[in-house]
């Protein structure tokens, strides 16, 4: 695997694969790699002839009081990963390369970026927009690819993409879950053993409130608040649980039949997102 950590050293290396005619998948990573981004770097593989990994841990999509500073940085660990599973290139970019100091653009998506993740960490969203789309100018691939445990992300990257006409076709990949049913995270690191068999009735929580949905027994603000009311039992501080629809994150109606339900709380110090999607 090459690493490289320059703009200009990466375009080198994806000019030459261009001009071979090869086309290029991208894993945008923040590091502390798991099996969610090994499965991410997989499903690249299928999808295109080269795969570059990009780690960078994005300070502007973290908020005042967040753990930027705390964030795990496992870089030799990670490497061998990637290197074992086959990547091509892995991008590791100091700060400096990514944001010139006096830098002016923010990327910012209106609309399915503001409630829920964005309520509770303003600024979050544009971080991530804004270094997406950075990501995408430096590499220049043909896909990307990130994991469905980051929904709104996902939408707002959608979104995003749309709207600017960048020219980079956007996958989805399922979350992979521990045996408990806990979606991986680089932040379950932060959960102690007891908090890692609490942290799965998250998950839990989301499969019943859809079962709830799909038995159609119960209005839908009864049901997400019953999910609340399960969360805070097990010791949960639940920021939103809420029932949208997939288009446009917005609330869901009786009408709409593609189906998310978005849920983020605390436990302990380790705040944890996940969703379930699915049809009516
Ligand atoms: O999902 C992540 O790891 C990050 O938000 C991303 C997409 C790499 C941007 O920093």
């Amino acid at each position: 695997m090459h690493t490289v950590s320059t703009i200009s050293e990466l375009r080198d290396a994806v000019r030459a694969w261009r001009s071979a005619g090869l086309n290029i998948a991208l894993v945008p990573t923040m590091g502390n790699l798991h099996a969610g981004h090994l499965t991410l770097v997989s499903e690249a593989q299928k999808k295109a002839d080269r795969v570059v990994v990009s780690i960078f841990v994005n300070p502007t999509q973290f908020g005042i009081g967040e753990d930027f500073e705390s964030y795990p940085r496992t870089e030799h660990e990670d490497r061998e990963k990637l290197n074992a599973a086959g990547v091509d290139m892995l991008f590791i970019p100091p700060i400096s390369e990514v944001y010139a100091s006096d830098a002016k653009t923010v990327v910012s998506v209106t609309g399915v970026s503001e409630a829920y993740c964005g309520a509770f960490r303003p600024g979050h969203f544009d971080g991530v927009a804004t270094v997406v789309c950075k990501l995408f100018n430096m590499v220049q691939p043909d896909v990307a690819l990130f994991g469905l445990k980051d929904f709104q992300q996902l939408t707002v990257i959608r979104s995003m993409v749309r709207d600017l006409n960048i020219p980079v076709e956007i996958i989805s990949v399922e979350t992979v879950r521990e045996a408990g049913g806990l979606a991986m995270s680089s932040r379950n690191g932060y959960l102690s053993a007891e908090e890692k068999i609490v942290a799965a009735k998250l998950y839990q929580s989301l499969c019943t409130a859809r079962d709830a949905v799909l038995a159609r027994q119960q209005p839908y603000p009864e049901i997400e608040h019953q999910a609340l009311l399960f969360l805070r039992e097990f010791g949960f501080q639940p920021d939103y649980f809420s029932l949208c629809r997939v288009s446009d994150l917005k609330k869901a109606g009786a009408e709409d039949r593609e189906l998310v339900l978005l849920a983020a709380a605390r436990l302990g110090k380790t705040r944890l997102i996940d969703n379930v999607c699915f049809f009516k």
